[in-house]
């Protein structure tokens, strides 16, 4: 008799949070997968942003929130929330996540 195998999901979404306990303007750790993430809700957009700052790894999600620039709490590095670029120097830029909403739940692709 042939052994069946559970059906893999392949999947690439991870389930974070629900969209209505991500207050607006205000970032939120989480870690899928052992990655530390910040989850951002500004108007109809979330993004997800890598919680490492890009110059010596210091947590951004301890930084402070001005518009859509978040500031590094170590070194006042300034990252526009939208597109992960650093605001002084485009090249240098925070790593971002794909988000989706669907049926009030945010899920982020940790793969491009
Ligand atoms: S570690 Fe973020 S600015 Fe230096």
């Amino acid at each position: 008799m042939a052994k069946v195998e559970p059906e893999m999901s392949m999947d690439p979404w991870i389930y974070i949070t629900e969209l209505k306990d991500l207050p607006q303007n205000t970032p939120r750790l989480f870690h899928p997968k052992g990655l530390g993430m910040i989850l951002l809700h500004r108007g109809d957009d979330v993004y997800a942003l890598s919680n490492r700052c890009p110059h010596m790894g210091c947590a951004l999600a301890s930084g402070t929130l001005e518009g859509d620039v978040i500031r590094c709490p170590c070194h006042d590095w300034a990252f526009d929330v939208r597109t992960g670029e650093l605001v002084m120097s485009k090249e240098v830029k925070l790593r971002m996540f794909h988000t989706k909403k669907e049926d009030g739940k945010i899920f982020v692709r940790l793969e491009d």
